[in-house]
């Protein structure tokens, strides 16, 4: 029976964020070049979304290409962008029958045209969809998305629109890529690693963190209901004592 049913609908958290780690070694421990485990990984997305639409969760944010993921090899790079493309056009269907709206977080204007373009496309076409709002982060690190913050600040500053006095956490949030999405509630990594890795600095501070030695194109609908349960089964106490999380249950 799937670990579906185990789940509590009424203390979902609103906002899942994942690291989608682990592609590479699954492909080298196939005997197949890494990027077949990209290939692979996107299937792993594909049950993602749908499991978090079943159980009803309103935001998936998905680590796909960090800044420092330029460092990789030219050829990985190439595979990655034309497999987001690829994909983008494969899953339009997967987006309008499950009611998911598609938006970026990350500075998408390095990204190739033919990216940008399709992303967009896909975008117009989603959002008018309600269910459940998935961010794919590209081209996306917490240090550049925080510095771009701070400098739209500064400016709104210089040009009298901003007092310093009126910066306050709205202020900051409402700055970040990710001005329109809830907190992060629960992290996921997959393939065993314990960082962060750039990702949602100032979104996962009190995030539930979930690490599993699970490789991304393994992972599947049962393993993210597994961690959701593992989820529901922590006490946020969010600075305050057990018992006053108690007495208010
Ligand atoms: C995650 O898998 C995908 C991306 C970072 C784009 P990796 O490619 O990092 O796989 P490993 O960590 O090398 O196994
Ligand atoms: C993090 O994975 C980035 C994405 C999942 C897109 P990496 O595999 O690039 O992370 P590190 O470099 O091992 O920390
Ligand atoms: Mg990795």
């Amino acid at each position: 029976m799937s670990l579906k049913h185990e789940i509590d609908k009424n203390r979902l958290p609103k906002h899942v964020a994942v690291i989608m780690d682990g592609n590479g070694r699954w492909a080298k421990k196939q005997g197949f070049k890494r990027v077949f485990g990209h290939k692979k990984g996107v299937d792993a997305v594909r049950q993602t979304i749908e499991a978090a639409v079943e159980i009803g969760i309103e935001a998936l944010t998905l680590y796909a290409f960090s800044t420092e993921n330029w460092n990789r090899p030219k050829y990985e790079i190439d595979t990655l962008m034309s497999l987001l493309v690829s994909s983008l056009k494969k899953e339009i269907g997967t987006f309008q029958k499950n009611n998911v709206k598609l938006q970026t977080i990350g500075n998408i204007e390095k990204l190739p045209k033919k990216a940008q373009r399709e992303l967009d496309e896909t975008k117009e076409k989603t959002k008018n969809n309600s269910k459940l709002t998935l961010t794919l982060a590209l081209n996306y690190g917490a240090r550049e998305e925080i510095l771009n913050a701070t400098q739209n600040i500064s400016k709104k500053i210089v040009n009298n629109e901003l007092k310093i006095e009126e910066i306050d956490e709205k202020i900051i949030n409402s700055h970040l890529y990710t001005f329109n999405l809830p907190n992060v509630d629960f992290l996921i990594r997959t393939s065993g690693e314990l960082r962060i890795s750039n990702f949602l600095l100032w979104q996962i501070a009190y995030a539930e963190l979930y690490f599993t030695e699970v490789l991304w194109p393994d992972f599947n609908k049962e393993e993210f209901y597994r961690a959701i349960i593992n989820y529901q089964s922590r006490e946020r106490r969010f600075g305050k004592t057990s018992e006053q999380i108690e007495k208010r249950n």
